[in-house]
């Protein structure tokens, strides 16, 4: 059984194992819980079965207009049940008195989001620093 939750309490770096797939430099689950602690709101899946966090959801924010959602990532093995589509939509409910909620993904993820009632954008911009992957100090 899967829960769904928007507070940290009694979360602890282990639960957070397995995150960041693919990324060369990857946050510690550490620095994850320090980002997501620094998040205006977030979203996390548990598996009541194992105590473990299998996919989360974050957002930063103005506090009046404008949201951002940095990170949406569901474990590989719980991908395609619905999680992923859950998160977006109880961060979406949270968000829902803002003005805008914007978010940047690749080219296979449009669809996903245009289920989830997103729009295309005509264009994005960004900057990354790749020395700085795993975060700030
Ligand atoms: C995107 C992601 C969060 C979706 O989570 P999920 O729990 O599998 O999502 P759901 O089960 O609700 O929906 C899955 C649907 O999204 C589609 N989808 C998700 N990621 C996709 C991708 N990279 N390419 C193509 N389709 C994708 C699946 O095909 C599936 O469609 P279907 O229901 O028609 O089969 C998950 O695939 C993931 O963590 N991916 C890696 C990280 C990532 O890309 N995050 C998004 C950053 S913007």
């Amino acid at each position: 059984v899967i829960t769904y939750r928007t507070d940290l309490a009694g979360i602890t770096p282990s639960m957070l194992d397995g995150f960041f797939v693919g990324w060369p430099n990857p946050p510690s689950p550490e620095t994850h819980l320090r980002l997501l602690a620094g998040s205006y709101a977030v979203v996390l899946a548990t598996d009541d079965d194992t105590g473990q966090v299998v996919g989360f959801i974050n957002a930063i924010s103005d506090g009046v207009l404008a949201a951002f959602i940095p990170l949406l990532e569901v474990l590989p093995t719980y991908q395609g049940r619905g999680i992923g589509s859950e998160l977006v939509s109880r961060l979406s409910d949270l968000l829902a008195d803002f003005y805008g909620i914007d978010l940047l993904c690749d080219d296979d993820v449009v669809p996903f989001y245009d289920r989830l009632g997103f729009q295309r954008a005509s264009a994005g911009m960004y900057v990354r620093n790749y020395q700085h992957q795993s975060g700030r100090p």
